[in-house]
């Protein structure tokens, strides 16, 4: 069986992807405590001692407002965190899988992006990671870049699973309406990882489920399959003080690239539909 080192494995992506590889991998899955990526010495000992034949690198400060407050800590960690990282795959020569975001694009095309459209992020997030993603293409041989954005799923702090109950409690909420990007149920993304593992894909590839749609629209589809009665209304992201960061106005990804591929996308609100049927028993 082959071996796989999850970094960031207490995170959304981290612990699903522990729970649904263990099936076909020896997983060996770090929380933050166990492996923090900025501790190069560390990183590269573990790594030679683990000697993975595959390392998920999900470990990141995925928290974007709290990236534009400490530029230094989103940049030792999404940048240069992965700069240890990759030294330490390519060490032992490890096929090394790094998300990335949709929050590398400046969200001013106005149709879904391509593998091939240039970056140009608005935020420290998007820039941290997007020097990850330099970092990985520049020092590892056998890698794979996993563009992807707004995951949902259960274990983590995510909108889709906190704001059922948040609209079971009260009377009406707000969500923008100008912020627009395509989900991602983070077991089709791991079932998705899984797929282009056993293909030894490498590059850069996009994933998202099929379609987009602002917050207010994803917030309005929730409401519609749990029959709930709080109402919810469209504002502008201008109207959120407290966001410090800028968010790609339309962010949407284009999945032909792995389609192609021979892979099959479920819609969105599909994928949502089977999230929530398993959290609202
Ligand atoms: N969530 C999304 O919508 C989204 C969209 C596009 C791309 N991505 C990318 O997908 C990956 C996984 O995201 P996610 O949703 O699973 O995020 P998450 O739930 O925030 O998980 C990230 C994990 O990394 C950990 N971490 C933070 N600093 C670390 C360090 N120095 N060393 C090791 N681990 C560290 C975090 O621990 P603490 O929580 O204790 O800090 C957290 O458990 C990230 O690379 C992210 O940039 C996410």
């Amino acid at each position: 069986m082959k071996k796989i080192l999850i970094t960031g494995g207490k995170g959304l992506v981290g612990r699903n992807a522990g729970e649904i590889l263990s099936d076909d991998f020896e997983v060996f899955s770090f929380g933050k405590d166990e492996l923090d990526i900025t501790d190069r010495e560390n990183v590269i000992k573990i790594f030679n001692e683990i000697k993975p034949d595959i390392v998920l690198h999900s470990g990141a400060l995925t928290d974007v407002d709290l990236c534009e407050e400490n530029p230094e800590k989103a940049y030792l960690v999404n940048s240069f965190g992965t700069q240890n990282v990759s030294v330490a795959s390519q060490n032992i020569k490890a096929y090394l899988i790094y998300l990335s975001t949709d929050f590398i694009f400046d969200g001013k095309k106005n149709s879904p992006y391509s593998e091939y459209d240039i970056p140009n992020p608005l935020s420290i997030y998007g820039k941290s990671k997007l020097l990850g993603e330099y970092f990985v293409s520049h020092l590892s041989d056998k890698f794979l870049i996993i563009r992807t954005s707004r995951i949902f799923g259960k274990g983590g702090r995510n909108f889709a699973s906190k704001i059922p109950f948040l609209m079971k409690e009260k009377e009406k909420i707000f969500l923008t309406e100008d912020i627009i990007n395509s989900p991602t149920y983070v077991v089709d993304l791991v079932n998705t990882i899984k797929f282009l593992i056993k293909k030894e894909v490498f590059g850069i590839l996009n994933f998202s489920n099929k379609g987009f749609c602002s917050w207010f629209d994803y917030g309005k589809k929730i409401k519609e399959f749990l029959g709930l009665e709080t109402e919810i209304i469209p504002v502008k992201f201008k109207d959120f003080k407290e966001k410090k960061a800028q968010r790609p106005p339309f962010s949407a990804l284009n999945t032909e690239l792995i389609e192609s591929l021979g892979f099959k996308i479920p819609d969105w609100e599909y994928s949502l539909k089977v999230f929530l049927e398993e959290i609202w028993k």
